[in-house]
């Protein structure tokens, strides 16, 4: 491993400052709980585990703890299906387990942010199971019911009321025979979609939202929250390589989406004292749209989770290939988002999390150059305009998975497809598989490294999805310690955040944008101007100086030991990424 960095001090102990938008200057860190840390030895990491490892994250120097969910829930989408959103589900803990951790992350001066799962619950929540015995009980109209088509009879292929698929494979509707209807679940049968334009339904949830901020949470990551409002006419959709109908124009930004949020505006956070972080995850949006939600005068979230990025790489099958964005794609695609959402809405920057493989196996490359490439990604991220987002493990340059058999697989997206795509579609196993191995969800909840131990320091007893073979040598115990290591690179560029205020505020403008491999740009705040380079391949790279706005430039931060301060290279090697400020001193 190397690194060499200037004048960026440690991490430090960090209060984020109080006071509105405080959000603007911190750095999150997502937990998923599953995979973090087990602490009673059953294979399934807890809120314990998590409370012991706290000392890792706080020394990243990160405010925020994003933690996915914790809820009672029959796991059936681990936890993204959620069967009590007011009590803990046993596998995680209970109730004075999660107490003990928010006042164990206020004491370290880091804030908690619940994941917030409403626009399904799981079909074992008490309101589904009312819900689906009569036409006539209490919760009849909380879930989107339709009857089957005219023509068809109940139940029979066909009758579905649409044609939209879920996005677990197959129908996105399941027949009740005690209703004789149909329900809608854009992900899986257990996952009922709830029907937002029901005001009890809203009232139930602001109330439930606002126990939890009595409670003593930061504020939520709200899941798929676009998809709330649906159009109530719900059309077919055009059909897609899997012979459904793809919805999403019709619900990923539906006729009430703003009016609802301007609801939960209104009912849960308008009335309390200061901010709290908002952040709605929002498939299928574009900039236009994100800066409605976010903007900083008629907003209703502090930033949105888009998905352009991460897109880029998918085929005609979806995201299942082993395709890779180029450069120039993911350039444009994240520099518009910089420029359009501008300074009056928020992004939020993420390569990674729950839902996504790995950044050094996706975008890097991790055979080669695994310290060059996980060190220039996140330089690339972190110096933009929004709030980062860390998922654990890729402050260690956590990899993607070698599975060979989809028998190693646990998740329900990627079994599902599997099934899909080669036993209904009759797909060739082997091409369906190298996909899953690349794109699969299982490459981000691998065990958390912590150690070349037994099952990686995570848990005393055999985890509950196969350890990455590579924990051996990549794990946080060979990293934490040391300065030249990917965790503590991350720890400069987060402090750099913190210590730089062109890094929260400064205007972003783009450099050398017909470069093949370079992403570059700037951050600008009154005389303040860091420029960000790096070369995002494993071949060298040529810098046109004249291109490149003028100096003198002082080095703040470099990923290579061989980087030569304060000089603007006219190569910049494999992975090769640096930080400079204009004039003043650099303090190297
Ligand atoms: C998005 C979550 O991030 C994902 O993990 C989940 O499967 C779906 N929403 C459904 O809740």
């Amino acid at each position: 491993m190397n690194g060499a960095d200037a004048d960026v001090s440690p991490a430090r102990p960090h209060a984020a400052p109080p006071g509105a938008e405080w959000w603007r200057s911190a750095v999150v860190y997502q937990v998923y709980p599953r995979s973090f840390a087990d602490s009673n030895g059953d294979g399934v990491g807890d809120l314990r585990g998590i409370i012991e490892h706290l000392d890792h994250i706080a020394g990243l120097g990160i405010d925020v703890i994003w933690l996915s969910p914790v809820y009672r829930s029959p796991q059936d989408d681990n936890g993204y299906d959620i069967s009590d959103y007011e009590d803990i589900d046993p596998t995680f803990g209970t109730l004075a387990d999660l107490d003990d951790l928010i006042v164990a992350m206020h004491e370290r001066g880091m804030k908690l942010v619940m994941d917030l799962v409403v626009n399904h619950t799981s079909d074992e929540h008490p309101w589904f199971i009312d819900s689906a015995a009569s036409p006539t009980s209490e919760h009849a109209d909380w879930y989107i019911w339709r009857d089957p088509k005219p023509g068809f009879g109940p139940g029979e292929p066909g009758a579905e009321p649409n044609n939209w698929g879920s996005f677990f494979s197959g129908s996105a509707w399941r027949f009740e025979p005690r209703r004789g209807q149909y329900y809608l679940h854009l992900f899986s049968p257990k996952q009922p979609d709830l029907d937002w334009d029901n005001p009890h339904v809203r009232a139930a949830i602001f109330g439930m939202m606002n126990r939890w901020l009595d409670r003593g949470v930061d504020g939520f990551r709200m899941d798929v929250i676009n998809f709330i409002s649906k159009d109530p006419d719900l059309p077919d959709g055009e059909v897609v390589s899997t012979g459904f109908g793809d919805g999403t124009p019709h619900f990923a930004y539906g006729p009430r989406i703003h009016d609802h949020l301007s609801e939960m505006q209104r009912e849960v956070f308008a009335h309390r004292p200061g901010a709290y972080l908002t952040v709605g995850e929002m498939p299928s949006t574009t900039p236009e749209r994100a800066l409605r939600f976010t903007d900083s005068e008629t907003g209703q979230l502090a930033m949105v989770f888009q998905f352009e990025h991460m897109d880029l790489d998918g085929g005609p099958d979806g995201k299942w290939t082993e395709n890779r964005a180029t450069v120039p794609d993911l350039r444009a695609s994240l520099s518009r988002w910089q420029l359009e959402l501008g300074s009056r809405g928020w992004n939020s920057l993420y390569w990674n999390n729950h839902d996504q493989p790995r950044v050094v196996s996706r975008f890097g490359d991790d055979e080669h150059h695994w310290f060059a490439s996980a060190t220039a990604l996140a330089t690339v991220l972190h110096l933009q305009r929004g709030t980062p987002y860390v998922y654990q493990g890729e402050e260690l340059g956590m990899t993607n998975v070698p599975f060979e058999s989809i028998d190693d697989y646990r998740d329900i997206e990627t079994l599902n497809h599997y099934a899909d795509a080669v036993t209904r579609r009759g797909l060739d196993p082997a091409v369906v598989l190298a996909g899953i191995r690349a794109k699969s969800r299982d490459n981000a909840r691998t065990p958390m490294q912590w150690s070349a131990a037994d099952h990686a320091g995570f848990s005393s007893a055999e985890p509950w999805i196969g350890v990455n073979p590579n924990h051996l040598a990549l794990n946080a115990a060979a990293q934490v310690d040391d300065p030249a290591s990917i965790y503590g690179y991350y720890r400069r560029l987060i402090a750099l955040r913190h210590e730089e205020p062109s890094v929260v505020h400064g205007d972003f403008a783009l450099l050398l944008d017909e470069h093949p491999t370079v992403f570059g740009y700037t951050r600008s705040l009154g005389d303040e101007v860091l420029m960000m380079l790096a070369n995002l391949s494993s071949d060298a790279a040529t810098l046109d100086s004249s291109a490149l706005p003028p100096g003198p430039w002082r080095l703040l931060l470099a990923n290579t030991t061989d980087a030569d301060v304060d000089t603007v290279p006219a190569i910049l090697g494999p992975w090769d990424a640096r930080v400079f400020r204009r004039g003043g001193t650099s303090g190297a």
